[in-house]
């Protein structure tokens, strides 16, 4: 592989594995930046493509295609952490991928994910990996109830979770969720979700955003809202535990932690929930209600450029279009302030994320 020269400069190409609305909003920042994107998805609808320069449209695992790709950019980059193990060991033979392989490795399975960071000394719901009917048994005899099963990958917006309240028969729990291998975790009786998006630069710089506070509807974020109400103790916990993450990862580019307070007496515990090596849903606000975007922020590390130092505008609120909710477009076009982004999605499913709005107030 031929190493770059960073930064990289005005004629470069980022490539981009994944083309939604990340993917887009990713290419519009790098654009800002004067640089140019190469979106490689297998689904020709994919949003990321309207805004970039060239596009491939083909399989993950299609070689031939990831050559061609890796001949045409300077970098690669990724929007979503299923990128499978092959394309990110092929791909970096040819051309720097960024963030490193090995942060996918971990992030894509829930069990190594939640060993990774109890390995850093950061509390986590209690979990144990199962891998069967039997597994689940003891699992739930150590771990108790309330309890949530998952599957250990593949797993978003909710989709592959089980809640257990009252026991119920472990067979059919198991095989419910496909008889993969699971992972339970205690039910956290959360005060409120928070998340931390994080820049670390090539230079193990690290730029992070003020702490988000989260709604979910349905296991799907609904809203964020920035600062969250949580004490400057909180945020300062959230704040380095991102941190210690994005070190520990050696991680260049944008990070997400989603985390639960928990309260505890008079002060509160924060716990990891899990960890997106990507830029994030709960970050959109950071495009309207900040000076650096989490997408440039991603978009200057992966190029080997300095960070921003991201000042926020404002106390800020995003909330996400879903499903038909996408027809209160003109509502909030009519909207004094409101800050509208559509994806440009055509089929619209119950839940599915088809854009968002960001409102800046005055603190
Ligand atoms: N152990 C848990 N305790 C309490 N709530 C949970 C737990 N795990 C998940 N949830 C709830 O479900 C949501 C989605 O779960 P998460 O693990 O973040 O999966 P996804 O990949 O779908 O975002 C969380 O944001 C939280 O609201
Ligand atoms: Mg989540």
């Amino acid at each position: 592989m031929t190493a770059p020269r960073w930064p990289l400069g005005p004629d470069a190409t980022i490539g981009i594995l994944g083309g939604g609305q990340l993917g887009r909003m990713l290419a519009l920042a790098a654009a800002r930046l004067g640089f140019k994107c190469h979106v490689f998805c297998p689904d020709s609808h994919s949003p990321a493509f309207d805004v970039v320069r060239s596009v491939t449209e083909a399989d993950y695992l299609d070689f031939a295609a990831l050559d061609r790709f890796a001949a045409d950019v300077d970098v690669v980059t990724y929007e979503f952490e299923n990128v499978p193990a092959e394309t990110a060991t092929f791909l970096s033979a040819r051309k720097p991928v960024l963030p490193d392989p090995k942060v996918l490795a971990i992030t894509q399975d829930r069990l190594t994910e939640k060993e990774f960071v109890t390995a850093l000394g950061i509390g986590t719901a209690t979990f144990a990996g199962v891998d069967s009917p039997e597994g689940l048994t003891a699992a739930l005899k150590s771990v108790g109830q309330p309890a949530v099963l998952k599957t250990r990958r593949f797993g978003y917006d909710g989709k592959g979770q089980l809640m257990i309240r009252n026991g119920g028969d472990p067979i059919a729990m198991f095989h419910d969720l496909g008889g993969q291998p699971l992972i339970l975790e205690a039910f956290v009786p959360f005060e409120r979700e928070i998340s931390v998006v994080a820049a670390r630069a090539r230079d193990g710089r690290i730029e992070c955003f003020d702490v988000i506070e989260n709604a979910h509807a349905d296991h799907i974020l609904k809203t964020s809202r920035v600062p969250a109400a949580v004490t400057p103790a909180v945020a300062a916990e959230a704040r380095r535990i991102a941190e210690t993450i994005a070190q520990a990862f050696e991680y260049v580019g944008v990070l997400a932690v989603e985390m639960f307070v928990v309260r505890d007496g008079a002060s509160h515990t924060v716990l990891v929930n899990e960890i997106a090596p990507r830029v994030h849903n709960s970050g959109h606000w950071t495009i309207d209600g900040a000076s650096v975007s989490q997408f440039e922020q991603h978009i200057r590390a992966v190029a080997g450029l300095p960070l921003g130092k991201p000042i926020r505008r404002g106390r800020v609120e995003m909330i996400n279009l879903l499903g038909d909710e996408v027809e209160d477009a003109a509502k909030w076009l009519a909207t004094p302030g409101a800050a509208v982004h559509l994806y440009g999605k055509t089929a619209v499913r119950p839940g599915r994320k088809m854009g968002h709005v960001t409102q800046v107030f005055p603190e």
